[in-house]
């Protein structure tokens, strides 16, 4: 289980977690939706020890901080919102950093860092674009390869900051049925989204506003908070249950 309470973080003066409690099962799969500037990046960076919090993370029942980066990698991959770009590396070898929490100092390229390659470069629809040089790639592209980075660590819990950026709809749809097999084999997911019609594969959904978690639950039980949070939405019913669509009134 990867637990947190009373989360808090700070920039200087501006405050950009206020106290978050969060909790994430493995085979369950938590949307986390809300507002440019909510907080959302940063509550993944929290999880990930990547930036300095108050308050308290375990993964597994140990304290994220006292697990080393190596064992922190194996258990937690993460996909940034928006990650450096190397150059001169081909999508192969980008995929291939992923297995690094795997591989130790002096670790060797085993049959088993093979196939978890095979397995991320398959699953993102990437494996066409495995020798090419990643600079090259469209912005979709380039997007399921740093996914495919994520997956191909075999983690126990996948972090994606808007996972579906940049991706055309039938790869959103895509990126959506590969994370709910996933969650059913046992991976536990947060994945940011701006699109509520995303969260709607999730298990659940958690609405943060300023830093605070607003709401929570299945995404369909969220709507009246959604059209408060966002003025600009609207709702609509259909056979699937409601939809949320910006609207378009001139002003
Ligand atoms: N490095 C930083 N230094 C100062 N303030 C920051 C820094 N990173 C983020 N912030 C501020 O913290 C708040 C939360 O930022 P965060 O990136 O977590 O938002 P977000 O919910 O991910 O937004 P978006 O939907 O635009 O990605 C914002 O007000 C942002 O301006
Ligand atoms: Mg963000």
């Amino acid at each position: 289980m990867l637990r947190a309470r009373g989360l808090r973080v700070r920039y200087g003066e501006r405050e950009a977690l206020a106290g978050v409690d969060l909790v994430l099962r493995p085979g369950e799969w938590l949307a986390l939706l809300g507002p440019n500037g909510s907080g959302k990046s940063t509550l993944l960076l929290a999880l990930l020890g990547l930036l300095r919090f108050e308050g308290e993370v375990w993964v597994e029942g140990r304290p994220l901080l006292g697990l080393s980066s190596w064992e922190r990698g194996r258990l937690l991959a993460y996909l940034p919102q928006n990650g450096p770009v190397p150059e001169g590396l081909r999508v192969r070898e980008v995929v291939a950093l992923g297995r690094l929490p795997h591989q130790g100092l002096f670790g060797r390229w085993t049959e088993e860092d093979e196939a978890a390659l095979r397995f991320a470069l398959a699953s993102t629809g990437a494996e066409a674009l495995a020798e090419r040089e990643l600079t090259t790639l469209s912005g979709g592209e380039r997007q399921r390869v740093f996914l495919a980075r994520a997956l191909a660590a075999r983690p126990r819990y996948l972090l994606l900051d808007e996972p579906t950026n940049h991706l055309d709809l039938d790869h959103q749809a895509r990126l959506l049925a590969l994370l709910r097999r996933l969650s059913r084999e046992g991976i536990g997911i947060l994945s940011v989204f701006h699109d509520p019609n995303h969260a709607r594969a999730a298990d659940r959904t958690l609405l943060l506003v300023g830093g605070r978690v607003r709401a929570e639950g299945a995404l369909p039980t969220l709507v009246d908070e959604l059209l408060r949070v966002y003025p600009g939405a609207e709702a609509y019913p259909t056979p699937k249950g409601p939809v949320v669509l910006p609207g378009w009134e001139e002003a």
